[in-house]
């Protein structure tokens, strides 16, 4: 059920921002790793304060070591991005940053109240950029740089469905 909800929210999303970004690929990307990356730090903020409030489970550390390496990885994608002009635009900016504002405060929420299907969410994300850069890759050539990124993003996926079942 809140998987269904999860993919038909993506989907949505995803559909405007396709349809805004009609042929702005690096804006779209851009925007997309703003947003993409959000959930790891919402992921760290929660196990911090789960863990202040003395409620440290035992897979915390390992949780938490690999939600800061994605949150990482996804902050160089970002800068990939931003090298490629990305960011260039106003709109662009005003429009990352709110939606991350919503979505940074959302997956807190969210994983606070069922992380499982919060990690859910974020491997549909996951998956859906991977999908992204394939699209983008079979458009317009080889490129090591968007290959080497999209495997990132499998390797996230992969990631989260591990921690789905940890926790
Ligand atoms: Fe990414
Ligand atoms: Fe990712």
């Amino acid at each position: 059920m809140m998987q269904s909800l999860n993919r038909f929210v993506l989907d949505i999303t995803v559909a405007i921002l396709d349809f805004l970004y009609q042929g702005r690929d690096y804006q779209r990307f851009w925007v997309l790793e703003e947003i993409a990356r959000a959930p790891y730090f919402a992921f760290l903020s929660v196990l911090h304060f789960r863990e202040s409030m003395g409620l440290r489970g035992p897979e915390h550390l390992q949780l938490m070591k690999q939600h800061f390496e994605q949150s990482v990885n996804e902050t160089e994608h970002l800068e990939y991005m931003e090298s490629r002009g990305g960011n260039r635009y106003f709109i662009d900016r005003f429009v990352a940053k709110h939606l991350v504002l919503i979505y940074y405060w959302s997956n807190v929420v969210y994983y606070w109240v069922a992380p499982r299907y919060a990690y859910h969410l974020s491997y549909e994300v996951e998956i859906h950029a991977a999908e992204t850069y394939a699209k983008y890759l079979a458009l317009n050539g080889h490129d090591d740089k968007i290959l080497e990124i999209l495997n990132d993003e499998l390797e996230h996926s992969r990631e989260l469905q591990q921690s789905m079942e940890m926790i």
